[in-house]
Parts: structure tokens; sequence; C-alpha cells
């Protein structure tokens, strides 16, 4: 069967019943190698590396992975050094440099821009070593943040209000492509059957590349991130993850170290992560990274009083925050808050209990207990988290 719709796709035969047929099969190799369009990576013998993970290196070696976020405000960026000695704190890891002007970051007369470690995480690409991966932020030759650094403004923010103690709980949504930009799983010609019976679904008729969600999950649990549960989402080959709720500032380097961690295990099963908020138009439900927010008081008896000024603070500053919570201002988003398929309107702040189609929600169990946190749904699944929850803590906290 496989050969006889291998021989079919080649003379571009496909009839809409073969097609079905096909996406019962996909698991079948040949059908895979004639359907998928493969990514370069999934050709190679993964095994080889692992005559070499075991060999014995320098006591005193470690490797570092340093991340960075590149001048699109979405990309991550690598690069990995070696280690003189095992650091015992952020303190100890050296700065670097990189050519900024290789990441949209710098010119090229004055490109070296420096990498400041932040956060130290254990490398899950190197399981059983004491290598990891440093979460950095980037700065111009003159000192100065990077435009694409928006860590130090919220570091900022975050160290006037400690007292405070902001919590946040960050949801991930995120798409698989294969490497032709098709959604994973989906038929090369035509779509799966309209949205209803995916999300939180079981069965290879529903649900795609469960085994890459399974190995993010232990990959981010191994490497400290406070990551906190997953899910299939409405949307074929759409998946979701939740990461805290943590305080300050660690949400959202947990958010970015786990999106790294997503798109290298994704590059080893030759799948394409796209963060973005509506990668398939029509009437296929977008992605976003709705964002659980809540201070001391807010957890505290009575606190929804504080919930309800701080959602009257955010209602005056609605395109304060629809600019901060996408990579290109608001620009992404408008494909995305339509006021369907679960997404309020871009142009207008509401609220609600229990509401899906709003922009901040009060979850029923908040209202009940009179206390608790609300969750602000119009961050696109490719915001910078750091320029979400900065501008929550300047709105809600500072009252800027
Ligand atoms: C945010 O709160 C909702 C309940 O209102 C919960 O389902 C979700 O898991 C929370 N997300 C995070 C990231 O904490």
């Amino acid at each position: 069967m496989a050969l006889r719709i291998a021989a079919l796709i080649l003379k571009n035969e496909l009839t809409p019943n073969v097609t079905q047929q096909l996406r019962q099969m996909r698991t079948s190799s040949v059908a895979r190698s004639q359907f998928l369009k493969h990514s370069p990576n999934t050709a190679l013998d993964k095994s080889i590396l692992q005559r070499y993970r075991n060999l014995e290196t320098p006591p005193n070696r470690v490797q570092a992975t340093y991340l960075w976020i590149d001048g699109t405000g979405e990309n991550i960026r690598l690069k990995d050094r070696v280690l003189d000695k095992v650091p015992s704190s952020i303190e100890d890891l050296p700065d670097w440099q990189y050519d900024g002007s290789s990441t949209y970051q710098a010119h090229g007369e004055n490109s070296d821009t420096t990498l400041k470690p932040r956060a130290i995480y254990r490398d899950p690409f190197k399981p059983g070593q004491k290598d990891i991966i440093v979460m950095c932020d980037t700065y111009n030759a003159d000192g100065k943040a990077t435009p694409s650094n928006k860590r130090a403004d919220f570091q900022a923010a975050v160290q006037k209000i400690a007292d405070e103690e902001p919590w946040f709980g960050i949801e991930q949504e995120y798409t698989l492509l294969d490497v032709n930009g098709r959604p994973f799983g989906w038929p090369n010609n035509g779509f799966p059957a309209p949205q209803g019976p995916y999300y939180c679904a079981v069965g290879a008729d529903r649900v795609y590349a469960r085994d890459l969600v399974e190995a993010h999950a232990i990959a981010c649990l191994y490497a400290g991130i406070d990551f906190a549960g997953t899910n299939a989402e409405v949307m074929p080959a759409q998946w979701e993850y939740q990461v805290g709720p943590s305080n300050g500032l660690k949400a959202s380097d947990d958010l970015w170290v786990s999106r790294y961690i997503l798109q290298r295990i994704a590059e080893e099963y030759g799948v394409v992560v796209t963060f973005d908020p509506k990668p398939m138009e029509g009437q296929w439900n977008g992605a976003g990274a709705h964002t659980n927010f809540s201070t001391k008081a807010m957890r505290a008896e009575g606190g929804i009083k504080v919930i309800e000024n701080a959602i009257e603070k955010l209602s005056k500053k609605h395109e304060r925050h629809i600019k901060a919570y996408d990579p290109k201002e608001g620009k992404d988003n408008e494909r995305r808050l339509v006021g369907r398929l679960e997404t309020s309107s871009i142009d207008k702040f509401s609220w609600g209990v229990a509401n899906r189609a709003v922009s901040v929600r009060i979850p029923r169990g908040v209202a009940t207990a009179g206390k608790g946190y609300f969750e602000d749904r119009r961050p696109s699944s490719n915001c910078d988290p750091y320029a979400v929850c900065n501008a929550l803590v300047r709105t809600c906290i500072l009252n800027e």
C-alpha cells in the first residue's frame, strides 16, 4: 500500500481518498520518506553521538551554552564555550562578546555586542554532565541595553517592588510544522477535519508528535525550569505548556530557555516549531501566551478588590499593553485577536469572570474565593515575556 501511494505521489495522482488513507499510515517509514519534506537532520544517525557522550572529560572543564534573544525580539541565538571551573553562581560566569551585526543588533563597523549571564540551567542535551545553559541579556558597545533586551527594564521594575512578591504563570502555545512549512501531520493537499476533536485528545488521527512534547517536558524539568504541564491544543499540531507560577524574573527566563529546549528537540526530530500567533488563516485557532499574574495583596484575604483595581488600571492602558504583547508592537496580534476563536478584539479592552473571549479573565475559582490572580489573555505566543511581565508590573503596581 505504501509503495502504491508513493508511486501515485510521484506521478502526482493523489485522489482525496488516497490522501485519507495516507493520513492513517503516516508513521510507516515509506510513507514518511515520501510525504514529509525531510529535514536534513533526520537523515543523520543519532546514535553515533552516544559513542562520545560518555567519554571522560577533564573534571574542571564545563561546557556552557550562552543563549540570547536576537534583534527580532523573538528568535534565540546561542554559542558554546568551555569554562575552566564549575561555576557556583551566576557571578562566576564571564561576560562574552558576539557579532551583533549578524543578529540584527549592530552595524558592521561597531559590532561587538556583549552577553551578560543572568540565569543558569542544567543542560539536558548533555545529560549527566556538569554542563550548563546560561540565559543572557545583551548590551551595545556603549554599555546600553540593546533595543531587544527587554529584560533589563523588567529587572529594574522588579527591584522596585520586591515586597509585592509578583507571581507570573505563562502558558506557551505553539505549532509544529514540517520543514515545508505545513502544520505537522496535516495533509499536503487539503485540510484536516474542522476543530473539535483535537484539544486534549488522544489517538493517531488527532494528535501529532507527542513524543516530542514529552521529551520537552522531561528536559525542562531536568534543566530546572518551573514546568507546570502540557496539553494538545484546539488546532491539530498545536500544543501548549505552562511555566510557573514563579516570582520576579524566573518565569520569563524559564520561558525563553524552555523555548530553546523545545526548538532544539524539534531540530532533532526534523520538525519546526513556530510561535507565530496565527499560523493558519481561517477557522483555526491562533496561539497565545496567556499570562497569570498576582501580587501578595491579590493572593491575601479580600484580594479580589486589588485584582479589580488592577483591571481598572489595565483598562486605561490597553494600547501600551498591546504594544508590549508581541514583537511587532501589535501587528502580529492583529491577526490573532479578532474577537472570535476564543479571543477578544484587539481594539477594545474587556474583562469578565470565566469568559475566554475577553482581554482579561478572572477565573471562576478566584471570583468564588475572593482572592487569587487574573489572566491576561492578550499576549501573543511569540511575545517577549520580559516585556509582558514588565508592562503588568508597571501598570498594575507602579501606576505608570
Ligand atoms: C493560569 O490559570 C488557569 C486557570 O485560571 C490555569 O488553567 C492555567 O494552568 C494557569 N497557567 C499557568 C501558566 O499558571
